[in-house]
């Protein structure tokens, strides 16, 4: 089913939870929505439902306003956190829950309710109770119930939060596939990044009510709009006065401006690893991290502190040690505009709209 969102707000008496939010999703795409807690992602979803009504804004399935629509009438399928499933029945009974409210055959509710179990990878747990089940498991049966009754949509608030770290990422992947295979629109709510990425096909980020970027993962890693955005995905560090880091001299042409500086951005090593030594910096080792697959390396410019990571396969750097820092990019913000500014030692000075 196309959804289009215009206009979107919800007030709870004095506090706007939700503000000014639209989107559009394609038929059968997925959609993450991430953000921290106490973002709005909940009461966006409750609002698509039918369970609290907007204070404004209109709400749009298939080219039809539903705003008016009960709940039970919008096709919609739900499975959240703690998803409670009945605890007094069997697997089959709580994937068959929703068929037999719409008084379907006996037969026709076995058929679908024995797909779903295969479907979902529950064959030989029919007959167990909920207490019988792993959280993953318990969350297929929730997965299937909500699948159940053929919703035109699915939305997932925070399904995984509750699963041990190893499990969830398994559950990931599933999810993906599952919803691929089903090809519903589903909208997945989450306040973990890792997990937007690897699930979503887009994602949106809300901060405070607003959306405030919307775009492929990669998209925006690469092009942040927002301080927010820049600062949410990924690791960066802000950095006050960028201009005072050889190379981004420049950047004092832009007053009021703030810069972030991803890991990724920042070579640190000995004299000899760098093609170009005169457009690096003198540094200090604070901390090393081992990361299993990588040093994390806290390092001090001035009083600026940096993080980066270095590879495995190079010399092996002591704290205290000094190096050599080569910064290739900031992110440069204001409240209205995002740059990208290169190491004017390195490349091209000017800043790069995005
Ligand atoms: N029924 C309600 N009454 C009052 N405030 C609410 C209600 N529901 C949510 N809120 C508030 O709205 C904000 C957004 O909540 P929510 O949508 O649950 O965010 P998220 O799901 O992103 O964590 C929070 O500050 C929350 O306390
Ligand atoms: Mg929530």
């Amino acid at each position: 089913m196309h959804i289009e969102v215009r206009g979107l707000n919800k007030q709870f008496g004095d506090f706007h939870a939700v503000r000014d939010v639209g989107f559009e999703i394609a038929k059968g795409h997925l959609i993450g929505l991430l953000g921290p807690s106490g973002g709005g992602k909940t009461s966006i979803l409750r609002m698509l439902a039918g369970l609290e009504s907007p204070t404004s804004g209109d709400i749009i399935f298939h080219g039809k306003r539903v705003n008016d629509l009960p709940p039970q009438e919008r096709g919609i399928g739900f499975v959240f956190q703690n998803y409670a499933l009945f605890k007094h029945m069997t697997v089959f009974d709580n994937v068959a829950f929703g068929l037999k409210v719409k008084k379907q055959s006996k037969d026709q509710i076995r058929d679908r309710v024995m797909q779903l179990i295969e479907l979902t990878g529950l064959k030989g747990f029919e007959h167990r109770y909920p207490h019988q089940l792993s959280g993953g498991q318990r969350q297929r049966v929730a997965f299937a119930r909500a699948l159940a009754p053929e919703p035109q949509l699915l939305l997932l608030d925070e399904p995984f939060a509750a699963i041990d770290a190893k499990i969830r990422t398994e559950l990931r992947t599933w999810l993906k596939e599952m919803i691929e295979r089903v090809g519903i629109t589903s909208i997945f709510v989450t306040h973990d990044q890792d997990e937007a990425i690897e699930v979503a096909d887009e994602i949106m980020i809300i901060n405070k009510g607003r959306l405030e970027q919307k775009g492929s993962p990669w998209d925006i890693y690469k092009n942040p709009q927002t301080q927010f955005v820049a600062s949410f995905i990924g690791e960066s560090t802000m950095v006050e006065q960028v201009e005072r880091l050889r190379g981004f001299e420049e950047a004092a042409n832009w007053p009021g401006t703030q810069a972030l500086i991803r890991p990724e951005y920042i070579e640190i090593g000995k004299r000899h690893e760098f093609r170009i030594p005169s457009a690096t910096v003198q540094g200090r080792v604070k901390h090393l991290h081992f990361r299993g697959s990588e040093w994390m390396v806290e390092v001090e410019v001035g009083d600026i502190k940096l993080i980066t990571y270095r590879s495995l396969e190079k010399d092996v750097l002591q704290p205290g040690e000094e190096v050599h820092v080569l910064i290739h990019r900031a992110y440069l913000f204001n409240d209205n505009d995002t740059w990208i500014m290169e190491n004017k030692l390195k490349e091209d000075p000017m800043p790069v709209h995005i």
